[in-house]
This record gives C-alpha cells, sequence and structure tokens, in this order.
C-alpha cells in the first residue's frame, strides 16, 4: 500500500503518540512552565530556538519567538518547528521518554494515511463530486454575473432611450397632424426608425411601455412600435422565418404606423377620454381608421405588407366577431406580421390604460390576452408572443414571497420556468426603499417566488420610471 495522504489530529496525549507521527505544536505543558523561572526561560530559548510560542505575559495572551521568552512568561504552545529540529517532532521511543522527563503533555501531529482499494475509490468519487459541485458553482457565479450585466445594460440603454422615445412620439404627432391638413411626410419618423434600429434600444423601450401608462394615440403608435420590433426581431432570429419587410427598419416603421389612419380623425375624438357604444356615431369614425390608414399609406407608395398592419390589425381570427373590422376583411388575408401587430395593438392599449381600469398590470394583461388567444387571435402567434415577453413581462412590478417588491429585469427563457424571471428589487420587506439594489433570479433563489403582480402605479405613482431607470446593481 502507498502512503495515500496525510491526517492531522489535535490535542494528542502523551500516551498516544506512535512511531512515525511527527508533532507539529507542543500544546500543553506541566507547571514548570507556568511563570517560567530563570533555568527553564533558558531551556525554551535554547531547545527552541526559532520557534513560535503562544504564550500569557500580563495576563494576555501573545505569539512571540523563542528567543523573545522571559522569565515569568506562561507557555501555552510552541509550534512551527524549523526543520533542524528534528529530533523534537518525529515521533520515536526515546523522544517520547524524553517528553515525559519534560512534562510536555499535549500535541498536534501529522501521519501519513494509507487507504484500502475501496477507501481509494471512495475517495476518488468523492474528489470527483467536489469538483462537479465548484464547476457548478462557477457556472451559477457566471449566470449571475451575467445577469447584472444584462440588467445594468438593460437600465441604460433605458435611461438613454427616454428622450428618443418623447422625440419619436413627437415625430409622429407632427406626422398625423401634417396628414389631417393633406400633407403626407413621414421622412421624420424615418430618420428615427434608422437610430433605433442600429442602437437596439427598441428592447429598452418595450420596459419604459410596460412601466408608462400611455394611452394617448402618438405614445401608443411608439409602444406598440417598439414592442413589435422586439417580439418581432427574436422571431426572425429564432424561427429563422422569412420577412415580409423589405428590412428591420420598414418593420418597426410600418408598426409605428398602424394607426396612421387615425390622421383623420378628428382630433377633439382622438383625445378624447369618453368611452363611445360600438354603435355610435364617433365609434364608426374611428373605426374607419384602418381603412384610411391603407389609402393614406398606399397614396405615399408603401409597401403592401406596410399597408397590410395599417388595414388588417383589428381584424379578429373569428372574423364575425362583433370586434372585428374592417367588415369585409377576412383573416386569411392577414399576413402574420399583421396578426402579431394585432396582439402587440391590445396588449399596449391595456397596459397603457392603467390609469382607468388599475388591474391591467403587464402579466394581467397577459393573462387575459391568453384566455382570447385561439378566439380572437392566431394561436400560434400568441405562443411565440408569450415567449418572448414572458407571464411576467420585464418592467413589471411584483411582490415576492418574501414580502419584498422589484421589477421584473429579465424573463426566463427556454425550458426554464416561465414563473421565475429575475426581479430586481428595490423595496424591501419593511416597505423601505433600498439604496443598493439587489438582483434576485427566481431560477436559483427557489425558496423565494412570486406572491403577486402589482401596478407600478399604484406602488411607486409617477416616479415609477425613475425607480425603474435608478436601478444599481454591484
Ligand atoms: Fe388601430
Ligand atoms: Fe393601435
Amino acid at each position: 500500500m502507498d502512503a495515500d495522504h496525510i491526517v492531522e489530529k489535535f490535542d494528542m496525549k502523551l500516551g498516544e503518540l506512535a512511531d512515525g507521527m511527527i508533532i507539529t505544536a507542543y500544546a500543553g505543558f506541566g507547571e514548570r512552565y507556568q511563570r517560567l523561572d530563570d533555568k527553564t526561560s533558558e531551556f525554551i530559548r535554547h531547545n527552541f530556538k526559532r520557534c513560535s510560542l503562544v504564550i500569557i505575559r500580563n495576563d494576555s495572551e501573545i505569539t512571540v519567538k523563542a528567543s523573545e521568552v522571559r522569565v515569568g512568561d506562561t507557555i501555552l504552545k510552541v509550534y512551527n518547528f524549523p526543520s533542524n529540529l528534528l529530533k523534537l517532532t518525529q515521533v520515536n521511543s526515546r523522544l517520547i521518554k524524553a517528553l515525559k522527563y519534560r512534562d510536555i503533555r499535549r500535541f498536534d501531529i501529522k501521519q501519513q494515511a494509507y487507504l484500502t482499494d475501496d477507501s481509494k475509490r471512495e475517495l476518488r468519487e468523492i474528489i470527483k463530486l467536489v469538483k462537479q459541485s465548484t464547476k457548478r458553482l462557477s457556472v451559477k457565479e457566471e449566470r449571475r454575473l451575467e445577469s447584472i450585466r444584462e440588467t445594468n445594460e438593460l437600465i441604460q440603454k433605458t435611461n438613454e432611450s427616454v428622450n428618443v422615445r418623447r422625440e419619436i412620439i413627437s415625430s409622429v404627432e407632427y406626422a398625423m397632424d401634417n396628414a389631417r391638413r393633406g400633407n403626407n411626410n413621414i421622412d421624420d419618423i424615418r430618420k428615427y426608425v434608422d437610430g433605433i434600429t442600429q442602437t437596439a434600444s427598441a428592447d429598452a423601450m418595450s420596459a419604459i411601455a410596460n412601466i408608462r401608462a400611455s394611452d394617448q394615440t402618438y405614445a401608443h403608435c411608439v409602444d406598440v412600435g417598439v414592442i413589435f420590433q422586439t417580439v418581432y426581431n427574436y422571431i426572425l432570429q429564432e424561427t429563422g422565418r422569412k420577412s415580409v419587410f423589405d428590412s428591420l427598419n420598414q418593420a418597426i416603421l410600418s408598426a409605428f404606423l398602424h394607426d396612421f389612419g387615425k390622421a383623420k380623425v378628428p382630433k377633439d375624438l382622438l383625445d378624447s377620454t369618453s368611452r363611445f357604444e360600438r354603435s355610435s356615431k364617433e365609434m364608426q369614425i374611428l373605426m374607419a381608421h384602418p381603412e384610411h390608414g391603407a389609402k393614406l399609406l398606399a397614396d405615399m407608395g408603401l409597401p403592401d405588407s406596410v399597408i397590410n398592419m395599417a388595414h388588417y390589425h383589428h381584424v379578429k381570427q373569428d372574423d364575425n366577431m362583433l370586434s372585428s373590422y374592417p367588415k369585409d376583411c377576412h383573416y386569411e388575408d392577414v399576413f402574420f406580421e399583421t396578426r402579431l401587430l394585432a396582439i402587440v395593438d391590445v396588449y399596449q392599449a391595456l397596459v397603457g390604460r392603467r390609469r382607468y381600469k388599475r388591474s391591467w398590470s403587464p402579466p394581467a394583461t397577459m393573462r387575459y390576452l391568453d384566455a382570447l388567444s385561439g378566439v380572437e387571435y392566431d394561436y400560434e402567434v400568441w405562443l411565440l408572443f408569450l415567449k418572448v415577453m414572458g407571464l411576467y413581462p420585464k418592467g413589471s412590478v411584483v411582490e415576492l414571497s418574501n414580502h419584498s417588491i422589484g421589477f421584473v429585469v429579465s424573463i426566463p427563457r427556454d425550458e426554464s420556468d416561465p414563473e421565475r424571471p429575475i426581479v430586481a428589487v428595490v423595496r424591501n420587506e419593511y416597505g423601505e426603499d433600498l439604496d443598493h439594489h439587489e438582483l434576485v433570479d427566481l431560477q436559483e433563489a427557489l425558496d423565494i417566488s412570486i406572491a403577486k403582480d402589482l401596478d407600478s402605479l399604484e406602488v411607486f405613482g409617477s416616479n415609477a420610471l425613475d425607480v425603474f431607470m435608478g436601478i444599481e446593481i454591484s
């Protein structure tokens, strides 16, 4: 048998010492080592040269070198034997006899140990398990660091995107006002579209859309556009689906323009917060916007794909439904892209309207749409939308089971549990707003779960977006 490893034992009695052991410390001394006299202190200084000692001096426990030992000190421990003092450390009968004579009573030792073949196999298994768990730990750590990086990037992009979003909203309003006066020009909007697709900030703008109430037409157009872009981009990448558009710029542009026909709706009616009966004159005017839009965009020479979005985004899968319009349109004429837009359109309309109907948090909206899918919307398209947005879309405010409150910053992908996103906690269980925000990955923290989803406006009031943009994880 080979020597396999070294075993250490502590506080052994003199009688337990055996040949082959190496003493690493003398740990128990007889009475003569308490309050050293002249003779014993000289013995220590001489025999334990260059060793370290733990002693009591003036009622304090201190560590000294042997050469510093004085009369009156009490010796507790001698260790750090230099290699030339083998005669004091290698256990044999002569040393045991000498130790007995010197009244040194307790020892720390090390000893080579031998293993049987079975034990070796067990040991190898243990080492393998330890290595695996260390590896798992480092994968976990990598995942944690990646989540922190992604969250900080999302927050940074959100900060950068806030003003851009405001400018695009103005440009959509300006273009629609111009169209109202018979001047069709969307050059200004095109300019912003390039910026969004180049900096890929649609994702960050979608988070803003999820936090901020924006029921006004122009903000609605922009929020629908950025959410559409985020989801559509992902679908193209994941499924390899061929786009009906010439470019990504054209895709987001057509989403921005889906309600362009509302330029033909009188502004006071557009800005009105009243609810109109479906049979009312006002509702008939409002419900004509898809046809107006299709015509306006065709007049501008835009392609079929863009026109299809404006024309058919209110056509339901069951096109006989009362809520499906224009009336003479059929679902088979509705492009995949428009089917997706229809879902984004209703999603944003409900989330943006939280001011009036408080229950429409992003997760509540997802649950509502889920119930309608397959009836009002294409089920397959809904599943793709759900996959990208998650049950708790980015920006959703949730209360965790430990009563802390935070924003969803990353949604579970692939086979992960959709109920367990990554949450940036901003308020602790005592209702105190935190200075240092903590990231809770619910895929990892299995003892915590989402207790309920909350309306960001109800929790943070008009500061919701500022709180979100102030998230900082380190
Ligand atoms: Fe519409
Ligand atoms: Fe719309």
